[in-house]
């Protein structure tokens, strides 16, 4: 864009979207496609977890699944074998649910209408607007926890993002802010600019602010406050739980369950819990009829839920003798399984860390080919 035809300061918008061209990203895998499904699938990988990360996820996912009617066809279980590693497996599930009702409502054709893809389960109101400036260039604004951060520091705006008052205000803010008229391709790139300068340089630990575009705007800068903004999330003391984790061994292979469809960890397979109140040999015993040995200690392994902390303690296990009976028995809702194979299915962050500090370390990584860079 050429700043000399303006008889006025180029605005917020035309700022970030001069500063995309030269220093945005033009090349990611999802980007130069107007196809809704692929834009959608990367979104929603993209809300809760890194490019880079995302990357390899998402290219192996389109190859399995090119379109709506092949997601909406496939088992909810083969999805989120794909998903094993990302996390968030709801975000999984949520799109095969998606697929099914748009293969069933709509004839297996994205919608058009940003109303009804916000209602989609796991698109809220950013995610739907991410895809309707991606997919259509409609004039949308997006407001992801990157944007909320960009905007708390460049307009000064203090307390926490996420409080409903101030997230009303960062919702105008970014409405007003929007490319004026909508000249063809500008929005993409001005929501692409928003992302990328949030992921790029206005991060949250060390942002480059002396690379930044808006630098001469930017009230977080010039007050000295960029490190006191965005606000954190006010502290509310999360009380702290403890549970026992059993790495049943058995010749290489080791003991999965499926969780109960709810509560923590709903529909994962996860290693067998146990109260911590209990004797672990003396558990195994009356739950499984096994004998079995301690293997060398592992140390506990905290994780955050939203609402409490846990403090896993993990039990490494050899069985020793096991009745036949759980040989033959068909189970749906358990298996012995190879470490390596237990990594592929659906299984829920710090299980994984377990497994991988236990066993294989180098086989967390989907296959090699798949590790492309970016
Ligand atoms: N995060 C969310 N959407 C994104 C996109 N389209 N590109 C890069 N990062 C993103
Ligand atoms: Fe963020 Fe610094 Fe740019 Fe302000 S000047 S928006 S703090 S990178």
């Amino acid at each position: 864009m050429d700043f000399h035809h303006f008889h006025c300061m180029p605005t917020f918008a035309a700022k970030l979207i001069r500063w995309q061209k030269l220093h945005g990203r033009n090349h990611l895998p999802w980007q130069n496609t107007r196809d809704p499904y692929a834009i959608w699938v990367s979104e929603i990988m993209l809300q809760q977890t890194q490019v880079i990360t995302v990357v390899p996820y998402y290219l192996r996912f389109l190859q399995c699944f090119p379109d709506i009617k092949s997601l909406a066809t496939a088992s909810v279980d083969e999805v989120l074998a794909l998903w094993s590693g990302l996390g968030y497996y709801s975000r999984g599930r949520n799109l095969h649910r998606a697929a099914c009702f748009i293969a069933e409502a709509h004839n297996g054709i994205f919608p058009r209408d940003i109303e009804v893809i916000q209602e989609l389960p796991g698109i809220g109101r950013s995610t739907a607007a991410a895809i309707a400036a991606f997919a259509y260039g409609e004039r949308r604004a997006i407001l992801d926890g990157n944007v909320k951060r960009v905007f708390a520091r460049c307009f000064g705006i203090d307390g926490y993002p996420g409080k409903k008052r101030n997230e009303t205000l960062l919702w105008q803010k970014a409405e007003e802010l929007l490319p004026e008229e909508n000249k063809r391709g500008e929005m993409e790139r001005y929501t692409q600019a928003l992302m990328d300068l949030g992921a790029t340089v206005c991060t949250r630990g060390k942002p480059r602010c002396v690379a930044c575009p808006l630098q001469q705007d930017c009230i977080a800068l010039r007050d000295n406050r960029v490190d006191k903004l965005p606000a954190p999330r006010p502290i509310r003391p999360r009380p702290q739980k403890e549970t026992v984790l059993l790495m049943l061994m058995k010749q290489g292979e080791v003991l999965l369950e499926k969780r109960p469809a709810s509560g923590i960890w709903g529909g994962l397979w996860c290693l067998p819990e146990m109260p911590v109140s209990k004797n672990v040999i003396a558990y195994c015993t009356l739950h499984f009829g096994m004998k079995v040995m301690p293997l060398a200690h592992m140390p506990p392994l905290d994780h955050a839920f939203t609402h409490f902390r846990l403090r896993i303690h993990p039990r490494p296990l050899q069985v020793l003798s096991y009745p036949s009976a759980t040989e033959t028995q068909a189970q749906d809702d358990a298996m012995w399984i190879t470490l390596d194979n237990a990594l592929k299915v659906a299984i829920p962050a710090p299980v994984r860390k377990l497994l991988m500090q236990h066993g294989c370390p180098q086989s967390g990584q989907l296959p090699l080919e798949n590790q492309l860079r970016f």
